[in-house]
């Protein structure tokens, strides 16, 4: 595998597990990067990974190195060790940043203080300023940073993008998206950190519909506004579980973004 760039994906949870890691392990199948590593907050969700027999199946005899240990406690906790992981890096791989939205940044700053490739999950950072200084520190360094917004390979997606760009759906001038997730994700680890100091529901799923348009229509998002209503998880922590956002392009249309846990 020497000469391929090698891989750290931090944060093992849901979406590395569903679609980060069999992206990873199918590059490395095909022969395009070289080692994969995985960092989380604890063991727990690296076992998940290394046991799950859907990956063990579809990517017989391929594997990663988990940091921390399998072998560790669940209850020891590691919030620093992708700095020591990402130090101990080649120059020029690749960082998968699949941390909870509010510890993108500092994944980030590591792995370009580190000199790595950056491949970072939605939404990039949470504050405008803060992706400015992220590019021009990328830029500085000759690194590549991209958000990872899949459903732009979405076939009904690139279908749209074709028509649009075809003139067959004319000008964009208001659009509506709705995805209101299940109720039950209330339960999951959404509760834990999707508070109302780090996140909410428009910056955590809306923000898909503001790529999407942009890629369809190749407008650009000029002003944004959200009304968000807080109530309680399960575990009584708070969230602003119900957003509407309006979002004002440049040609002046005009996207209304519902999202909910409801
Ligand atoms: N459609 C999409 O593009 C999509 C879908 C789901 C989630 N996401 C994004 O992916 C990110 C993660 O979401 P998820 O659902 O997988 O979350 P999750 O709660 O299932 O997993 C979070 C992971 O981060 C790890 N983590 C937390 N702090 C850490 C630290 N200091 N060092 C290393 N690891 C740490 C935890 O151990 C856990 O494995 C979020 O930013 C979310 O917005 C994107």
């Amino acid at each position: 595998m020497s000469g391929k760039p090698q891989v750290c994906i931090v944060g093992g949870g849901m979406i590395t597990q569903v679609q980060i890691l069999p992206s990873i392990y199918h590059l490395q199948r095909m022969g395009v990067v070289g080692q994969i590593s995985i960092c989380a907050l604890d063991s727990g969700p690296l076992k998940t990974l290394a046991h799950d027999p859907m990956l063990k199946k579809a990517f017989v005899g391929q594997s990663f190195t988990a940091y921390p240990s399998i072998d560790t406690d669940p209850k020891d906790k590691f919030p620093d060790k992708f700095k020591e992981v990402i130090a101990g890096m080649d120059k020029y791989g690749i960082v998968v940043v699949a941390v909870p939205d509010q510890f993108h940044l500092p994944v980030i700053e590591a792995a370009l203080e580190n000199d790595q490739h950056i491949c970072c999950v939605k939404p990039l950072v949470l504050q405008y300023e803060d992706a400015e200084k992220v590019a021009k520190r990328a830029y500085e360094k000759g690194l590549v940073v991209g958000v990872e917004y899949h459903k732009r390979f979405d076939d009904r997606n690139l279908i749209a993008r074709r028509k649009y760009r075809d003139g067959q759906f004319g000008k964009f001038r208001l659009g509506q998206a709705i995805l209101h997730e299940c109720w039950y994700y209330r339960d999951s680890n959404f509760q834990n950190w999707c508070t109302c100091e780090n996140s909410d529901m428009f910056s955590y799923i809306g923000c898909h519909y503001i790529d999407m348009v942009h890629f369809i229509t190749g407008l650009l998002p000029k002003r944004v506004s959200v009304y968000g209503i807080v109530e309680e998880y399960p575990n009584g922590k708070e969230g602003f579980l119900w957003t509407d956002g309006r979002v004002i392009w440049e040609n002046g249309a005009c996207l209304n973004g519902q999202n909910a846990l409801g």
